[in-house]
């Protein structure tokens, strides 16, 4: 019997053989293949592809990335100094610069940068204490795995504050994919659904299809579906109609980078569905680890947004091309939506309500 998806890593370090090993999340539904990342190149494109994507697991991945990828400078110093030890400054130079390649995979989801600069910090705190590249490496792999711990306990918490907001028998509604394949365990949108689930809330879900790659139908509805939960996959232009059918009782989303007053960057389409939820009275919660949330970022209209090829729209998935040669295509990967249609903001540490500028700041501590 094949294996549920559900019981998947969705990234992990191969002790034993070196390496990155992650589902391949273009392949499926349809096809699970685990693939190894091992270079600088290999780590940028499976981001950058979206082989691996979500902001939590594109953190997870680029925390592993650059550990993979000091390992190796460190042996190619030792190398090439003839077995001494290496000198930190040379190793340092060279992590720097394939920390600085990682980062620049993807621009939204803060998590990358976040995750990196958090590697970066351990490492030059290590040196400052007079440790070794050896003793460093073995630090960075302590935090690396760290980075990876902490999300699980994080969605999990975030799915026990968002459940409080919801009662058994709900409709959720859901845009995108921000569930166990965004993370590494029960996702952060889909944690209450989960949790609940467990619990035996049997709440009716429906994911967005989500226009244009698509990761409500093939990994949202793949993955609750798998997980036997209650779920209906919509097209993104049918939300207005769930909504107004009274179907839907909560809204959870997840999100690549939380401004300072409480904006949030998410995928694409996400600011239609909060303000079609404004219209018909269904609360709308953002469901955000604090690593997500981007003080230094004041409001939404600082985020960079990711503009994607234009054959994601006019090739992708048809079996011949579906709009005119040459027609201007725009794409972009996200949109803000802004912070008065927000009902809330779920995190680890909390729920965040409006005035988001004091709330934010309470639950990053
Ligand atoms: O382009 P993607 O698939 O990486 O976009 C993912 C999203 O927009 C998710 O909602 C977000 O990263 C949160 S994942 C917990």
């Amino acid at each position: 019997m094949s294996k549920n998806i559900m019981e998947y890593e969705t990234v992990e370090l191969d002790e034993q053989e070196g390496g990155i090993l992650i589902i391949d999340q273009t392949g499926l539904p349809g096809k699970t293949e685990i693939i190894r990342l091992r270079t600088a190149k290999e780590i940028w494109e499976a981001i950058y592809l979206l082989k691996v994507r979500g902001a939590p697991a594109i953190g997870v991945t680029a925390a592993f990335g650059i550990y993979v990828l000091a390992r190796e400078i460190a042996g190619a110093e030792k190398e090439s100094s003839g077995g001494k030890s290496v000198v930190f400054e040379n190793f340092y130079k060279r992590f720097k610069e394939q920390k600085d390649y990682l980062d620049s995979a993807r621009p939204t989801a803060v998590n990358l940068s976040w995750a990196l600069n958090r590697m970066d910090t351990v490492c030059k705190k290590a040196h400052e204490d007079g440790k070794s590249v050896e003793e460093i490496l073995e630090i960075l792999h302590r935090e690396a795995k760290t980075i990876k711990e902490e999300d699980i306990l994080v969605c999990k918490a975030i799915g026990e504050y968002g459940l409080s907001l919801v009662k058994p028998g709900d409709g959720i509604l859901t845009h995108c994919n921000a569930g166990q394949l965004a993370t590494c365990k029960y996702g952060t949108a889909t944690a209450p659904i989960y949790l609940g689930q467990e619990r035996g809330y049997h709440f009716r879900v429906f994911a967005d299809e989500t226009r244009p790659l698509l990761q409500g139908a093939r990994l949202t509805a793949y993955e609750l579906h798998s997980a036997g939960v209650d779920v209906t996959l919509i097209c993104d232009n049918m939300s207005a109609m769930v909504m107004k059918n009274g179907w839907v009782n909560a809204v959870f989303v997840g999100c690549d980078r939380v401004a300072a007053n409480g904006d949030v960057a998410n995928k694409i389409g996400t600011s239609v569905v909060a303000a079609v939820a404004k219209r018909y009275g269904v609360p709308f919660y953002v469901c955000a680890p604090t690593s997500t949330i981007d003080l230094a970022t004041p409001t939404g209209d600082k985020i960079k947004i990711e503009q994607r090829p234009a054959e994601e729209v006019t090739e992708m998935w048809y079996k011949e091309r579906m709009a005119p040669e040459g027609v201007k295509v725009f794409n972009p990967a996200f949109d803000v939506t802004d912070n008065e249609l927000i009902t809330a903001i779920v995190t680890e540490n909390g729920i965040a309500r409006a005035p988001f500028g004091e709330s934010l700041k309470e639950m990053c501590g």
